[in-house]
């Protein structure tokens, strides 16, 4: 992600939607991952049942769990600010599509069998009218990239599309927030369960990837600034990736 070094003040961790784009336009997107989550294949039935699902995917990037998804069947939305990972996703997995101008909001690619639809928007131009409701939402370090001061938008947002007897799904990242200001956020499960009263939080995956401390990192790494996320978090004396499966109690 693009630099954001731990600086004082209200700026602190916050990323424009500019920054973004400007990140996936000079290839800063470590957070991107070149495989689908694998809990995909280990969970399969316990997350999408035995019938095709609505999933909707905030912050998407170019992640291959659409391709996952859209693969198996069911109908997947996304939603990303900078339109290249959704050109290239579309391009990579030779996917015929349309791209269809949405007044106000930006632009929809959208898959001839009309199951997978990509919106290069601002994930607050987004509504329930223009979406619908989904069964599942999959929000991997999504909720982590958001601004810290437009975390309760985005949570309404989300769970504005989500049916009542949906599920969510949230991976979400802990480390010590003086190595990093983000994004991405810490968030420990209190925070999830503090944002998301109305929710049963249940913890399904952890890891702890808790990695070198600053004194084990190789000294050319040493001499790198702090301005990449991935290099940051790993100095972090602790860090855990954590997975939650969330419905309305
Ligand atoms: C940490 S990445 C997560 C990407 C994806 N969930 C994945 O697993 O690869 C966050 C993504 O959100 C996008 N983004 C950030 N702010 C956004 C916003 N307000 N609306 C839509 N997308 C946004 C960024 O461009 C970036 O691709």
């Amino acid at each position: 992600m693009a630099g954001n070094q731990v600086a004082a003040g209200e700026e602190r961790g916050m990323m424009a939607n500019s920054e973004w784009v400007e990140s996936w336009a000079l290839g800063n997107t470590g957070f991107h991952f070149d495989k689908h989550d694998p809990y995909l294949d280990e969970h399969e039935e316990e997350i999408f049942g035995d019938e095709p699902k609505n999933v909707f995917v905030p912050l998407c990037g170019k992640s291959k769990d659409m391709i996952w998804m859209h693969g198996r069947g069911h109908t997947v939305v996304g939603v990303e600010i900078a339109e290249q990972p959704i050109r290239e996703l579309f391009q990579e997995h030779d996917i015929p599509h349309q791209v269809l101008e949405v007044a106000g909001v930006g632009k929809l690619y959208k898959s001839n069998d009309e199951r997978l639809l990509l919106y290069a928007a601002d994930i607050f131009d987004i509504s329930e009218s223009l979406v619908g409701k989904f069964n599942v939402i999959w929000d991997m370090k999504s909720i982590v990239a958001i601004n810290v001061a437009d975390r309760i938008k985005y949570r309404d947002l989300l769970l504005s599309v989500l049916y009542r007897d949906g599920v969510y799904y949230v991976g979400a990242l802990e480390f010590d927030s003086s190595v990093w200001a983000g994004p991405p956020h810490t968030m420990d499960r209190k925070a999830i369960e503090d944002l998301f009263p109305e929710c049963l939080v249940e913890l399904i995956d952890e890891m702890n990837v808790t990695g070198r401390t600053l004194s084990t990192l190789k000294s050319e790494e040493k001499m790198v600034e702090f301005n990449d996320a991935g290099l940051a978090l790993k100095s972090s004396p602790y860090l855990y990736a954590r997975t939650y499966k969330m419905k309305f109690k």
